[in-house]
């Protein structure tokens, strides 16, 4: 419903109905749904709402959030069942003549309410060796050059911010708790084609592993997920083919 300035030039406001999976461990047994009516702006976000709902309704909601920007990665959730970034997700590109559903990303542990265990995520980013390998000192003791080209072929995968909303949006990753994930392969590409890096065969052989590349089923969910952009089927395309290879 939308409400008339009262104020000429004053920017008009909507009252939104968000339904929220809530789940508190302490006293609930199973997740359940609760609606909130929010006034906000159009330019408002989910993140703007989460806020209002949390400042002015029920102190006790919970999520994620820090930078509130697309930075940190850290407010990745299901919107209309869709894995977004709550502070990139305006109110005027959702239908508000319906109401919003919320809820935390699927297929990691539920802790409270929008937040799940990171834990299992990281995890598997980690054993990915998500860091540069290289032995020794640069030839002329200064710095490891690259050309422009050379850079070009992991540019895609450097923009990765851990949000994890590809991940989640993985059936694969749903079903079976042991596969790498997208995001795993996504920042192990960073590395296996990075010109100065000489781990690539590690890490190579780590995703060759029976949940590692090979379980993917090219969804898209994925590319379809990423608030950077990130062309994240492609990236596991290409380490597949690196792997077939035995070179990136
Ligand atoms: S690849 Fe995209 S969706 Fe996946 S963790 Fe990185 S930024 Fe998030
Ligand atoms: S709060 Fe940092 S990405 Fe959304």
């Amino acid at each position: 419903m939308e409400h008339k300035p009262s104020v000429p030039g004053e920017v008009p406001t909507f009252t939104a109905t968000l339904i929220i999976r809530r789940f508190d461990p302490e006293v609930d047994e199973e997740p359940r749904w609760q609606d909130f009516d929010v006034e906000l702006h159009a330019t408002d976000r989910i993140l703007d709402a989460l806020h209002k709902i949390k400042w002015e309704q029920d102190g006790s909601l919970t999520f994620r959030r820090s930078c509130a920007h697309g930075v940190c990665g850290s407010d990745a959730m299901r919107i209309n069942g869709k894995n977004r970034l709550a502070c990139k997700t305006l109110i005027k590109d959702l239908d508000i003549s319906q109401p919003i559903y919320i809820e935390a990303i699927k297929g990691l542990p539920l802790e409270k309410d929008l937040i799940v265990d990171m834990e299992p995520f990281f995890d598997s980013f980690r054993s990915v060796n998500p860091f540069l390998m290289a032995g020794g000192a640069p030839k002329d003791g200064k710095e490891r050059k690259q050309s422009p080209v050379e850079r070009a072929r992991f540019d895609d995968t450097t923009k990765c911010i851990l949000c994890a909303a590809c991940t989640s949006s993985c059936p694969v990753f749903w079903t079976d708790g042991q596969y790498f994930g997208p995001a795993a392969i996504v920042n192990a590409h960073r590395f296996i084609f990075d010109s100065r890096d000489e781990g690539s065969n590690v890490r190579l052989d780590i995703l060759n592993d029976k949940e590692g590349v090979w379980r993917c089923r090219t969804t898209f969910n994925c590319t379809d997920a990423c608030p950077r952009g990130i062309q994240v089927t492609k990236a596991i395309a290409e380490v597949k083919q690196a792997i077939l290879r035995g070179h990136p």
